[in-house]
């Protein structure tokens, strides 16, 4: 975030002590902000500790000359790359979804024409009053961004939803905003056009009896949005997919299968390819002689159960001579030491590139949205921002589409 400007609006509420902590935090990650602290939010925290952090002018007042004659209202709301609310009080909500300009802070929301974060913070009651929940959904709807609030105790004595989130939540959710903004566009055009891309997503289903399986909690989200973004580059895919949830991404041949090997047999079956993304989450053990049968209850208690190992198809496909594809890449889901594990995987498998990320629990990754990832290729690690899953596939996409088209160092690529 360094370099980037911060328009921070202070409303009042007694969560505007965070905003000064806020502001320093932003400071030492190199943002200038620059501060628009409202009537009420000066009953909270006092201009003159807002211009110490900001070192920069307080704006006020609409109506102040020397305010508008040193930076009009709309000059203000314009001369930042995001606008940020901490806190967001209800009346600032209400106001700003009904398109209100009777003071500055509104009057600057109104105006400008950049992306909006607020963080509201209110009374629980507020906040779950129908009211401000249709301001906020609102807001929401036109793109306005938001971080909490969270659950606790309020200063009001109730306990509940409304504290407004931490300096450091406020400030991640402002890295993600450049990190989402930051991302390159995907190259223009169809860079893969002509390109075979095959692309493996979701979990297997390893049969116990005709009726009980063996799975695992794979959503198939990220293989599917990364089918789907390979497709948009012009890449001729074929998603071979375990069951999943999720609707068949655009343009691109579908396979479903259940087990590993019937996802291996589709694999084979669909080279010869120049890409290969082996996103699936392939169980690695199935069950030996799984029994054709419903296993019944009975006095010999709980079956005993014998694993055999699965193929490996990504191993499979890296070594798969001269068909293999040229760029094949994997995916390693670990829950600590990502990067160790990640470079020793990519070695024993022959993959080109692993995309590695952290699927510890708390990490919301299995199911989730969004994915933290590390890509490790023969040039080493990149580690890339938290981005959501579509971001994710469109990043990769890119990079496979510069190592096709030799829009990046040769070193870089494997
Ligand atoms: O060994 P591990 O399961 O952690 O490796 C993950 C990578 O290997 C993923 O890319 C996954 O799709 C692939 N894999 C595979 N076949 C297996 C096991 C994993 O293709 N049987």
């Amino acid at each position: 975030m360094a370099g980037k400007r911060i328009l921070l609006v202070i409303a009042g509420g007694i969560a505007a002590y965070k905003s000064l902590e806020l502001i320093r935090r932003l400071k030492e990650r190199g943002a200038s902000v620059r501060a628009v602290l409202t009537k009420a939010g000066a009953e909270f925290v006092t201009p003159l500790s807002v211009q110490a952090l900001t070192e920069d002018t307080v704006y006020r007042d609409l109506w102040s000359l020397t305010d508008e004659s040193e930076m009009g209202h709309i000059q203000l709301s314009r001369d930042a790359d995001l606008l940020v609310v901490a806190p967001a009080t209800a009346d600032l909500l209400a106001r700003m979804a009904a398109g209100m300009a009777d003071d500055l802070a509104a009057t600057v929301l109104l105006a400008t024409d950049k992306p909006v974060l607020v963080a509201p913070a209110m009374n629980v009651r507020m906040w779950e009053h129908p009211a401000t929940r249709a301001n906020m959904a609102l807001l929401e709807s036109r793109g306005v961004l938001r971080v909490g609030p969270n659950d606790g105790a309020m200063a009001c004595g109730e306990y509940g939803a409304g504290r407004m989130a931490e300096p450091m939540e406020i400030l991640e959710a402002v890295a993600a905003f450049f990190a989402r903004a930051n991302a390159p566009e995907p190259p223009a055009g169809r860079p893969l056009a002509g390109r075979r891309a095959l692309v493996t997503s979701g979990p297997t289903h390893e049969p116990i009896d005709p009726v009980r399986y063996i799975a695992n909690r794979s959503s198939g989200k990220q293989g599917h949005a990364i089918a789907a973004a390979l497709a948009e580059l012009g890449a001729e895919v074929t998603l071979v997919t375990g069951p999943v949830r999720i609707p068949d991404p655009p343009g691109c041949s579908v396979r479903a299968v259940e087990t590993a090997r019937e996802m291996l047999a589709a694999c084979e079956a669909a080279l010869p390819a120049d890409i290969a993304v082996c996103a699936a989450a392939v169980a690695d053990w199935r069950v030996a002689g799984s029994s054709d049968r419903k296993l019944k209850k009975g006095a010999a208690g709980p079956p005993a159960l014998t694993l055999t190992e699965n193929p490996d198809i990504l191993a499979t496909l890296s070594r798969a001579g001269e068909r293999r594809p040229a760029l094949v890449v994997g995916f390693a889901a670990e829950t600590g030491d990502v990067v160790e594990y990640a470079t020793a995987k990519r070695a024993r498998k022959g993959c080109d590139w692993i995309v590695a990320n952290d699927v510890s629990p708390g990490t919301g990754t299995f199911g989730g949205d969004e994915n933290t990832v590390h890509l490790i290729t023969a040039d080493g690690v990149e580690p890339w921002p938290r981005l959501g899953k579509d971001a994710v596939a469109a990043r990769l996409a890119g990079a496979i589409a510069a190592r096709f088209t030799g829009n990046i160092p040769a070193e870089e690529t494997a």
